[in-house]
């Protein structure tokens, strides 16, 4: 949801903003903007569309003070007017997040004279601030009223007319700080200022930060603080292609190598999995792909550990009726750390005096820092919006999570302990082999079509959702998941002749009962593409193609269903010849509610 960076040193700024920006449209990509002190004044470059499209403006000025904006638009639609930076009065500012009082505060504003040329509620914002300091001629007095008023998400980065420095404060949308000998840098996540350093700061909400050309001075209500930084060794490679067309590509090929090092990680150092035996209560907070991976492990925890888990999706969690308290385990799982909604639950479930786990990928980020305990899935930078290796590390998260629960409880002994061991240890060399498979034919019997289906029972009725969020989201094909018993209860009038339906089938004590469901839309001419465990039999008349997984326990097969479906939808489009890594609408880490 948008991704802002900026940078004030002894070099020309300007490059370094837009290289920082690049790394960051995964946040964002509808509209990019720059702003820049040259001649003493602040110019403003900004244009619709992607950074590409923001490059062509630039000139040769050379300036050391830049801030900078990636859109994913919130109010005001893509536009080169509602792009950021937004300028009023001596203020300058770029926004990530959303201001939700903007209507009481444009009001206000518009009685003391502001009018607007934006839709945004950046620009409301921006002269708020203006106003203020108008009145005050305090910066850091500024920056603090403004936290008491402003209602809703903020990351800002802001420049003062006549001010060389850059000021920073946060709420909700996460900031990242560094300096070194050619200056100070701020970016919405790591991967802009990864190469300047392996030392970050994290801003706090409340506090502000003032980046000057040689260090960067941390206030909490305008005293200085001390801050102590974080040493994080990120690997860079993971933040390029490394001669994949798309990240997406890259990200489904480092599975075998991620899952491998996770379970070496996590198998030497098995008392970082959490025991969870003492909970009676669990419930799984995510969005996404991530709530899809807290469905499966909803699955393995009830199935071995004999605990009932409810799975919610974040948005609904927050506002539904609670039923947590101090013997409520809540996890809470993100890719990114940073999801609104996500935190929004993580707090409310603190306020409920509930236990909560992160199950998170980005180092420090919110979730991370304020979960009671944290198991980092380590997948490295993914930067394709589509999540792929994340999920599928979330998913081997709950399954060792489970596996420990159920050696606990008794649920599995150590004949069944060691096999299930040995399928872990053969997971990398599985994923693997899915790889290598030929997708072309699967991908030419769906790439044409308006609407594909899904169907699945139980733990494959999850992964089919997974499945098909993953086709629609990067083909904009629409597609459905059902619990394949749920078909014949309406949807199954919408298969006719050809009709792709994708069906998972790896449960032996079910499968008898998918593939009756699985007959019943072939039997009304849908095209079916069958995705089994190689031990289940099916009848050849029963599908036109099928993909064969090894013969897994399920711990392991949940990991296994879901690489092809990856692939399917990568290649799906591919042919379509579109946006793979930065599909429409979307964006990366959604930082608004
Ligand atoms: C889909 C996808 C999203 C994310 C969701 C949660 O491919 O990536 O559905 O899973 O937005 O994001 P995180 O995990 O960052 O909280």
């Amino acid at each position: 949801m948008c991704g802002i960076m900026g940078y004030n040193g002894s070099k020309n700024a300007i490059p370094i903003v837009i290289k920082g920006l690049k790394s960051l449209e995964y946040r964002g990509y509808d509209s990019a903007g720059i702003a820049y002190f040259f001649n003493e004044k602040i110019k403003i470059i900004k244009e619709k569309g992607r950074i590409s499209e923001l490059e062509k403006l630039l000139n040769n000025d050379n300036s050391n003070l830049c801030i900078g904006h990636t859109r994913w638009a919130t109010h005001g639609k893509p536009s080169k007017i509602n792009a950021h930076p937004h300028m009023v009065g001596r203020v300058t500012l770029v926004h990530n997040g959303i201001i939700e009082n903007y209507k009481e505060l444009k009001d206000n504003l518009e009685k003391e004279g502001y009018s607007f040329k934006s839709e945004t509620d950046t620009e409301i914002a921006c002269s708020l601030i203006d106003s203020i300091y108008k009145k005050n001629n305090d910066i850091l007095e500024t920056l603090e009223q403004i936290q008491t008023i402003l209602k809703g998400s903020y990351a800002f980065l802001i420049i003062f007319q006549q001010d060389k420095n850059i000021y920073a404060l946060r709420k909700g949308s996460p900031l990242v700080l560094t300096q070194n000998e050619l200056g100070t840098f701020v970016a919405s996540d790591i991967p802009a200022i990864l190469e300047y350093s392996k030392k970050f700061y994290f801003l706090e909400e409340g506090e502000v930060a003032k980046l000057s050309k040689e260090s960067i001075t941390f206030y909490s209500k305008k005293n200085i603080i001390n801050k102590k930084y974080n040493t994080f060794n990120y690997d860079l490679t993971t933040a390029k292609k490394n001669g994949y067309s798309h990240f997406m590509l890259k990200e489904i090929y480092e599975q075998p190598k991620v899952v491998k090092e996770f379970l070496d990680y996590y198998f030497e150092n098995f008392k970082l999995i959490p025991d969870i035996s003492k909970y009676k209560k669990i419930q799984i907070v995510a969005c996404g792909s991530a709530y899809h991976s807290g469905l499966v492990g909803s699955y393995f925890i009830e199935k071995y550990g004999h605990i009932e888990v409810q799975s919610y999706v974040a948005s609904e969690y927050r506002y539904k009726e609670k039923f947590i308290d101090k013997d409520t385990l809540v996890i809470l799982v993100s890719q990114s750390g940073e999801t609104a909604d996500t935190i929004a639950s993580l707090r409310l479930a603190k306020e409920y005096q509930a236990t909560t786990l992160g199950i998170v990928n980005v180092i420090g980020s919110t979730i991370a820092r304020e979960c009671d305990e944290v198991i980092y899935i380590n997948a490295g930078c993914e930067i394709a919006v589509a999540t792929t290796k994340a999920y599928t590390l979330q998913v081997l998260t709950f399954s060792l999570i489970a596996y420990k629960l159920g050696v606990i409880k008794g649920n599995i002994d150590n004949n069944l302990k060691d096999k299930i061991k040995t399928d872990y240890l053969k997971l990398p060399q599985y994923i693997d082999d899915l790889l290598k498979l030929d997708y072309n034919n699967l991908t030419n019997k769906i790439y044409s079509k308006k609407n594909v289906f899904f169907i699945g029972r139980q733990l494959d009725y999850y992964s089919c959702l997974e499945g098909s969020l993953k086709l629609k989201e990067i083909s904009y094909i629409h597609s459905e998941s059902y619990p394949a018993g749920e078909l014949k209860h309406g949807t199954i009038s919408l298969i006719e002749e050809k009709t792709p339906v994708v069906s998972i089938v790896t449960d032996e004590k079910i499968c008898e009962k998918s593939i009756s469901n699985i007959k019943e839309v072939k039997s009304r001419g849908a095209y079916v593409l069958l995705v089994k465990k190689s031990n289940i039999l099916v009848d050849d008349s029963a599908y036109d193609d099928k993909i064969e997984i090894p013969n897994t326990f399920d711990l392991v097969s949940s990991i296994l269903t879901i690489i092809p479906l990856q692939m399917l939808a990568f290649n799906v489009s591919f042919k379509l010849g579109l946006d793979i890594d930065k599909p429409r609408n979307l964006a990366k880490s959604v930082t608004v509610e």
